[in-house]
């Protein structure tokens, strides 16, 4: 399969598990694995039910696109992960439901569960706000990306990060469960949160749990 027909494949898995909805949210891969060169994006406002792969456009890092649509609004901010870490092969961007309920209130996911960690840390930080498309957008999402593989966007939905396109898919998946836990906890009572040093014994075991 071509990397932009992997992307579009991607893009309809994340409406079938209900993650997106419509022309919402976008995604994301390089053109070739540790590519320095440039990404496939989705293109702006477009259902997915009528795309095929040669509709993806293609994106220099640059920031020049190529192909017969307009790139997704959101490129600045895939253009500017990819730039910035290089470790990062894949970005999805949704408006998952839990996910985009706890961003409204602009509210960061704490260590109220060990698997917050898988994300990278002790915490899913919330972005700052700030009007979708724009370079103020990128550089919230950057702020509140720095040394994770997610975070929450305000007012808005969820940016997931992988080392390849089904590592960030997977990402998204679990940050929707956890937003979904963590609503539902909120629901019943106040969580009992895990201090600083068991989320950093977990992140020290995640280590290891990777490797095999
Ligand atoms: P695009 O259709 O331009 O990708 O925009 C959708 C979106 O979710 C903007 O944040």
């Amino acid at each position: 399969m071509s990397t932009a027909a992997e992307l579009l494949d991607a893009a309809r898995q994340l409406e079938a598990l209900g993650l997106n909805q419509g022309t919402a949210g976008n995604l994301s891969v390089r053109s070739g694995p540790g590519s320095n060169q440039g990404f496939w994006i989705t293109p702006s406002a477009l259902p997915l039910a009528t795309l095929a792969p040669d509709d993806m456009v293609y994106m220099g890092l640059n920031g020049h696109p190529r192909g017969r649509h307009r790139p997704s609004s959101e490129w600045r901010f895939h253009r500017d992960i990819l730039v910035a870490r290089p470790e990062v092969q894949a970005v999805v961007h949704t408006h998952a439901p839990y996910a985009t309920t706890l961003a409204c209130q602009r509210r960061p996911v704490p260590a109220f569960h060990y698997m917050v960690a898988l994300a990278g840390g002790h915490d899913i930080r919330c972005s700052d706000y700030a009007t979708f498309g724009t370079q103020a957008l990128s550089e919230a999402a950057l702020e509140a990306l720095e040394g994770r593989w997610a975070c929450l966007l305000a007012n808005h939905g969820m940016i997931a990060l992988g080392g390849d396109l089904t590592a960030a898919l997977d990402m998204a998946r679990e940050v929707e469960y956890l937003c979904r836990l963590y609503h539902q906890t909120l629901q019943t009572g106040r969580p009992h949160l895990l201090d600083a040093a068991e989320m950093d014994r977990v992140l020290a075991r995640f280590v290891d749990y990777r490797r095999r």
